[in-house]
């Protein structure tokens, strides 16, 4: 498989995609509300998803596509060379802030990451990596992740999770935001992933999020010898909904082994 080739194409899309989203920052917004009357869809999310899938399909006619805004195809598997997409990961940020979004591109083979591309339009920031050749931000390469300790650590979490919610006992949160140096909310997954990849947060915890929201920043992490796993330490699921605990590799252990053991996920 040519991973130089597919990685300068992805490049060029994410690129061209970020000048689309920039452009629209003139135009007026059509917006949806989709599952609650806070999951929001705009007509930019749907048309840049079109885009790339336009753009894969007319060179990569064999590769598949798993696509937030579902224009792609119904995988139930991951066999082959699969594409996962979040045209625009923080739409709410988007919408209402016009930054702290991210268009979020994982190309998988065979449930293993190859690439990852994560695209900070609003400051022209490009986060990427393929397997085994190391991570880039804007073309100069990031640094390996560095260890660090929870009180010394700025956690990155939503406020949800520490107040009482339907999903989890917000009581297994508190201690460890309580002990962490600081905690932040950015809501953009993508985002808080490569921030976590750079060392700007050193850990990144969510209870719920689908595979186009974490696949690329999995590849980007991994790649500088961090630590990707579910809230219950097992890898994650890239067919479905799932937890993502993120950090580097001494602060991972320690968050699972004396924070998270005791949570009924
Ligand atoms: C959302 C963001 C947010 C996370 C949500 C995601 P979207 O993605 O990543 O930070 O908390 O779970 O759904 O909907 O803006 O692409
Ligand atoms: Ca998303
Ligand atoms: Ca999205």
């Amino acid at each position: 498989m040519n991973w130089e080739s597919i990685d300068a194409h992805a490049k060029q899309w994410i690129k061209e995609a970020g000048d689309k989203i920039r452009s629209s920052f003139e135009k007026t917004l059509n917006i949806e509300t989709k599952s609650n009357p806070n999951d929001l869809v705009t007509n930019i999310d749907k048309e840049i998803e079109q885009f790339f899938i336009g753009k894969i399909r007319g060179v990569y006619p064999q590769h598949k596509i798993m696509g937030e805004e579902g224009f792609g195809d119904e995988l139930k598997s991951l066999e082959g060379i699969v594409w996962l997409i979040d045209p625009i990961d923080g739409t709410m940020n988007f919408i209402h802030q016009q930054r702290n979004f991210a268009v979020s591109i994982g190309v998988y083979e065979n449930g293993i990451g190859k690439i990852g591309l994560i695209y900070d339009v609003a400051h022209d920031e490009l986060y990427h990596a393929i397997s085994g050749e190391g991570a880039y931000l804007n073309g100069k390469p990031i640094p390996l992740l560095e260890e660090t300790t929870v009180k010394e650590s700025i956690l990155a979490l939503n406020a949800t999770w520490v107040m009482e919610n339907h999903r989890i006992d917000h009581n297994i949160m508190i201690p460890l935001a309580r002990d962490a140096r600081g905690t932040r909310s950015y809501g953009t997954a993508a985002l808080e992933m490569v921030f976590v990849a750079t060392g700007r947060v050193d850990a990144y915890i969510s209870m719920r999020l689908s595979p186009w929201d974490f696949a690329a920043g999995a590849v980007i992490i991994q790649e500088l010898g961090g630590i990707v796993t579910n809230v219950r330490g097992e890898p994650l699921d890239f067919l479905t909904l799932d937890s993502v605990l993120t950090a580097n590799r001494g602060l991972h252990q320690v968050i699972l082994k004396d924070y998270l053991k005791d949570g009924k996920w």
